[in-house]
């Protein structure tokens, strides 16, 4: 084998390790970006979900005849963001007043990462210990 051949292989197979990269980390934008749409049409009749979005009204709570102001997603961010198995169980049992939703695996997944990537931007993420 020549000497030539080698560095063709080599250059060729770090290029295949960019691209690799590239498009796991195009697969993982693509993710938060449909997380994000399923976050404002599964969530932000109650939540915040969107910084620009006005708050929407408290929801009403029958169970203690009180109505309860959903978080801002900003806050379930800073809070669980890294924990995304809680903030699965969060969302697929949640307390009342929120309502239990049917999602498709999918989709709960990418609304976990839209959520999680919204924690990577929150002001105290980096000072919260990762369990
Ligand atoms: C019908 C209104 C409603 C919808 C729709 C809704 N939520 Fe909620 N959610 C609430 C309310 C109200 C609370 C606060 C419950 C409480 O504190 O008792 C809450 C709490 C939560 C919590 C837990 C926060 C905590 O600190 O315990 C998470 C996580 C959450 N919602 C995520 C979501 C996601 C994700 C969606 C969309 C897939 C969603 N919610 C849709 C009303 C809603």
């Amino acid at each position: 084998m020549k000497a030539g051949t080698v560095k063709v292989r080599r250059t060729t197979s770090v290029i295949a390790a960019a691209l690799a990269f590239w498009a796991a980390a195009a697969a993982a934008d693509n993710l938060v970006v449909q997380g994000k749409l399923r976050a404002i049409e599964s969530c932000s009749a109650c939540h915040q979900v969107m910084a620009a979005q006005p708050r929407p009204a408290p929801v009403f709570d029958p169970d203690e005849n009180r109505s309860i102001q959903a978080p801002t997603f900003r806050r379930i961010a800073s809070e669980y963001g890294q924990q995304p198995r809680l903030l699965r169980k969060l969302i697929t049992n949640p307390r009342h007043p929120m309502r239990e939703q049917q999602f498709l695996a999918d989709d709960l997944r990418s609304i976990v990462a839209f959520i999680q990537s919204l924690a990577q931007n929150a002001p105290n993420a980096s000072q919260r210990p990762v369990r």
